[in-house]
This record gives structure tokens, C-alpha cells and sequence, in this order.
């Protein structure tokens, strides 16, 4: 009975991670049995896998912008936004673009601005909150939390 509930919370977690196409992901097979690792229970896409490594790279990011030091490169490939493979390939619109574009934009400025690293990242972070206000909203409170506040 518990470990079914907790199926039910792992379940309702992954859907709510993005979009309910999520559930055709789902391998209806998986045995309650197997649940100890949640993030087999589907494939993550590359470009939802690419997002996970930005969110954990701006995490850092801001950690280093409030110990002073300079960031001096990304430990991420801006390009993956316009190659990486998406969970629906329809999500790759105009809208998508403009905002993937201004996104690399912020990212370039902050490194080639030093002195004004804090402004270009929180740019760059409003960026990642506009796109996904409109495409994923499921990650907003947790990148609502990378802002840097003054
Ligand atoms: C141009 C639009 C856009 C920008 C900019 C963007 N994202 Fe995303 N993000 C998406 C889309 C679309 C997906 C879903 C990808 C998929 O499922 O294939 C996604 C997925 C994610 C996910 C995984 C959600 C999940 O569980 O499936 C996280 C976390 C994430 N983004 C964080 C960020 C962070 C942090 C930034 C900025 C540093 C950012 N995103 C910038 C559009 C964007």
C-alpha cells in the first residue's frame, strides 16, 4: 500500500515535470519493484537533459557571482539549444528561437562584461523564465530561485 502511494507521487511528479505528453513516456510496464531510481521511469529527452546541466551550471554560476569571482567560460555548449533533440519536436517554433537567441545573447554579454556579470546573468535567467512561461512551465519555481536578487 505505501509503496504504491509513493508510485502515485512519482507518477504525478514526472508528469507535472513539463507536459502531460509525458504520460505516453511512461513505460506502463515498470514493476512497482523498480522505483528506488524515478528518473528511469522515462526517457528524459537530450534537450531536457541539456536543460538540466544549465540549470545545474547557473546554479553555480550564481554561487561564483556572489563570491566575486569571474566566470570566464560556460560549462555548457550554447549551440546544444538550436541541436539537442526535444521531447516534441513541435516545441522548436519561432517562439522558441527568439527566445533561445536573446537567452545566448545574455550568456555571451556575461562573459565578455565582467563587470556587469550579475546584470547579463539575471538577463539570461529572465530569458530562461519568459521561454518557459510559454513552453515548460513545470521548472519556473526552481528557476525562479536563480535570480540573483540586488
Ligand atoms: C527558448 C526557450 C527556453 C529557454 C531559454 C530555456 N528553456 Fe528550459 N526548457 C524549454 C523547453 C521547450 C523544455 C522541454 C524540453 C523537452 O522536454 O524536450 C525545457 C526543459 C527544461 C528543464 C527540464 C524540465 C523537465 O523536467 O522536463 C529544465 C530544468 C529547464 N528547462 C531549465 C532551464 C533553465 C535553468 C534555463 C536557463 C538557464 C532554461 N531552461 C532556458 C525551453 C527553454
Amino acid at each position: 500500500m505505501k509503496a504504491k502511494s509513493l508510485y502515485t507521487l512519482l507518477l504525478l511528479l514526472v508528469l507535472m515535470a513539463c507536459k502531460k505528453e509525458r504520460q505516453s513516456e511512461l513505460k506502463p510496464q515498470t514493476p512497482v519493484a523498480e522505483e528506488k531510481e524515478p528518473m528511469q521511469m522515462y526517457q528524459m529527452s537530450e534537450m531536457a537533459a541539456y536543460m538540466e546541466q544549465m540549470y545545474a551550471a547557473h546554479q553555480q554560476m550564481k554561487q561564483q557571482i556572489l563570491d566575486g569571482e569571474e566566470i570566464t567560460k560556460l560549462s555548457f555548449d550554447l549551440e546544444n539549444l538550436h541541436s539537442a533533440a526535444f521531447t516534441d519536436p513541435k516545441d522548436y517554433d519561432a517562439f522558441f528561437k527568439t527566445w533561445a537567441d536573446r537567452f545566448k545573447q545574455y550568456e555571451v554579454q556575461m562573459i565578455e562584461n565582467p563587470e556587469q556579470a550579475q546584470h547579463y546573468y539575471n538577463q539570461a535567467i529572465q530569458a530562461c523564465i519568459s521561454c518557459h512561461e510559454v513552453k515548460c512551465a513545470g521548472p519556473l519555481p526552481r528557476i525562479k530561485k536563480l535570480i540573483i536578487k540586488p
